[in-house]
């Protein structure tokens, strides 16, 4: 009996298993790395970022357009971490994050109209960008020999 309740356990934690790896599956990346940059992160960061450098939003449907910027970067980060978007799992990763917690705190200051927590994301912004380039995108940022 002992037995057959621990090949019980073991069968249904691979059956978890394929169906989590199935689940990873079912999404399909579209676009090139480039693509994504420039349809997704490029466009939702600049305009945040010339918010931000033009002093903030000053009505509400500039705080609604941040706030709609703040959303498309941080799930941007998302799409970066996806199977056939992500290039490894250590760096990579971390970089990819930069971006979701920058994009999360833009959210979150959009949304609470805060011209100063707005202001603030600007700087991981930014960060989140150059050491992701820094590393995987040697053409524009050569490795020192
Ligand atoms: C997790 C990694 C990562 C992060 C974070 C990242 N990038 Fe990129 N980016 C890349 C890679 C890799 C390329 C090179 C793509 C290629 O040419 O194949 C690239 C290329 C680009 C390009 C050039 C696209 C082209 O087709 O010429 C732009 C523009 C760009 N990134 C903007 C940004 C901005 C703005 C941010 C931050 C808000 C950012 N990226 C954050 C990895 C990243």
């Amino acid at each position: 009996m002992r037995i057959r309740g621990s090949l019980l356990v073991g069968l249904t934690v691979v059956a978890v298993g394929a169906v989590m790896a199935q689940a990873q599956d079912a999404a399909q990346p579209v676009g090139t790395m480039g693509e994504l940059m420039t349809s997704m992160v490029y466009p939702a960061a600049n305009d945040l970022l010339l918010s931000i450098a033009r002093g903030g939003p000053k009505d509400d449907k500039e705080w609604m357009a941040a706030q709609r910027s703040a959303v498309l970067l941080a799930e941007s980060g998302n799409v970066l971490m996806m199977r056939g978007h992500a290039r490894d799992q250590g760096d990579w990763m971390k970089n990819a994050r930069m971006l979701v917690d920058a994009g999360a705190a833009a959210y979150k200051a959009a949304h609470a109209k805060d011209a100063n927590a707005l202001a603030a994301v600007d700087a991981p912004i930014n960060a989140s960008c150059v050491s992701c380039h820094k590393q995987y995108r040697p053409n524009v940022h050569p490795p020192r020999s």
